[in-house]
């Protein structure tokens, strides 16, 4: 492996209602994804995150698991319905308690907690008001973001606002995948602008709490063209502007792509300036490119998904693409140019279905492969010019996959369901000495 740059964070990441459960615990509300995930025909394998790895109550042998790593930051989430149980009424103590705890715990390990803030889990009871279709949401979010920030501004060393609002947007109200299962497609503009608006509107609310950087987690997705006529290039444009742009442009003060022909009339006098407050970093999750050509005719969307050939496959059959990471990197870089702040690779991991063998061992030589990979990616970025400095691997755990339940692995470390057993694999082993050797020499 080739060296980092010094002070490079090298860190894992995982979200609140993929790993805590305790769904009851302690004055936690509802979140849009309780009740999806208890919505029968929404998960693959009927499961919900109501108990998921426990880390709620395992969340120390989890600390430990990380030290053992040797990693310098972990990425989490707050879960808003915990602490904030209605999203806009009564403050609940014991859900700020756990996060006062984890990173307390973190810090005594010298490791760096970056929270997350909003990683999909909204409270219900926003969503029966309309949730993020509804602007009040944004300055709901806002609340939010100053009280978790009251409490753990001193302690916290990166916030993130929003993780994939592309995500949320697209699956959660485009075609309705994810909670909170609205398939409204381009209609689901203003989940894009409140989202953003939210964002901006929390940066300014954590600025006034903490001097600790503040960033926004998008996901990224190099695009390639399945064909070279005009049609297909212009489905390239308008899946580029989708996925990439509309959530990164308004960010550096450029508005919104206007190639969606979205209806805009959400978006109030003065919004754009809130949501161009400047950010430190910014986070980018990357998994794969995504195969794009021009649709059928009488096709809703302007661009048509399609498989990409060639490349070795994850479980999820997500291509393994290394040269994406770098080539994505180098497109932030020369599309933003000196907007762009110092990137950090929130997200990046692959599921595979990974077993123990007969000695309970737990070898996942693909993962391996696959990190090193996008690591070897993330050090030609850097030999190109981009200012990247950190990495943290999705994800620390297997875990609870959204609409895919618990039938996709990603962690570093096996967890038996069960038992909430867990067994680090072979991958763990590997990294560990990747980041030991990276920290020795710097
Ligand atoms: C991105 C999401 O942020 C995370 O929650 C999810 O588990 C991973 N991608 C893998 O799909």
């Amino acid at each position: 492996m080739p060296s980092f740059p010094a002070g490079f964070r090298w860190g894992v990441s995982t979200s609140a209602y993929q790993i805590e459960g305790a769904a009851g615990a302690d004055g936690r509300g509802p979140s849009i994804w309780d009740t999806f995930a208890h919505s029968p025909g929404r998960i693959v394998d009927g499961s919900s995150g109501d108990v998921a790895c426990d880390h709620y109550h395992r969340y120390a042998e989890d600390i430990a698991l990380m030290a053992e790593l040797g990693v310098t930051a972990y990425r989490f989430s707050v879960a808003w319905p915990r602490v904030r149980p209605t999203g806009s009424g009564a403050v609940n103590p014991a859900g700020l308690d756990f996060y006062e705890r984890l990173v307390d715990g973190l810090l005594e390990r010298g490791i760096d907690p970056v929270a997350t803030l909003f990683h999909w889990d909204l409270p219900q009871p926003l969503e029966d008001a309309g949730g993020w279709l509804n602007r009040d949401t944004a300055h709901r979010f806002a609340e939010y973001a100053d009280l978790v920030a009251e409490r753990l501004g001193d302690r916290v060393k990166l916030w993130i606002t929003l993780n994939e609002p592309f995500i949320h947007m697209s699956l959660g109200h485009g075609t309705g995948e994810h909670a909170p299962g609205r398939a409204l497609l381009f209609d689901a503009f203003p989940v894009a602008h409140h989202q953003l608006l939210g964002h901006g509107l929390a940066v300014t609310a954590l600025r006034a709490r903490t001097a600790a950087p503040v960033a926004i987690a998008n996901n990224y997705s190099p695009v390639r063209a399945a064909g070279d006529g005009p049609a297909d290039r212009s489905a390239v444009a308008a899946y580029e502007a989708l996925h990439n742009q509309l959530f990164t442009d308004p960010l550096f003060g450029r508005g919104y792509p206007t190639e969606l022909g979205f209806d805009q009339s959400a978006v109030r006098d003065g919004d754009l300036d809130v949501i161009a407050a400047p950010i430190d970093v910014l986070g980018v999750n990357y998994y794969n490119p995504t195969g794009v050509r021009a649709p059928e005719d009488g096709s809703p969307l302007p661009f048509e998904l399609v498989p990409l050939d060639g490349y070795p496959r994850t479980a999820f059959d997500w291509p393994v693409a290394p040269d994406g990471l770098r080539e994505l990197l180098g497109w932030l870089h020369g599309r933003y140019g000196a907007d762009l702040p110092p990137v950090q690779i929130t997200e990046s991991g692959c599921a595979y279905d990974d077993e123990p063998d007969a000695d309970g061992r737990v070898h996942d030589p693909d993962r391996i492969a696959y990190l090193d990979g996008h690591l070897r990616a993330v050090r030609a970025a850097v030999d190109d010019g981009v200012d990247v400095t950190g990495y943290f691997v999705w994800s620390l755990l297997d875990n609870w996959e959204w609409a895919e339940g618990f039938t996709k692995r990603f962690g570093l470390v096996h967890v038996d369901y069960p038992t909430g057993r867990r067994t680090p694999k072979s991958s763990y082993a590997w990294l560990r000495e990747v980041i030991a050797t990276a920290r020795r020499d710097t």
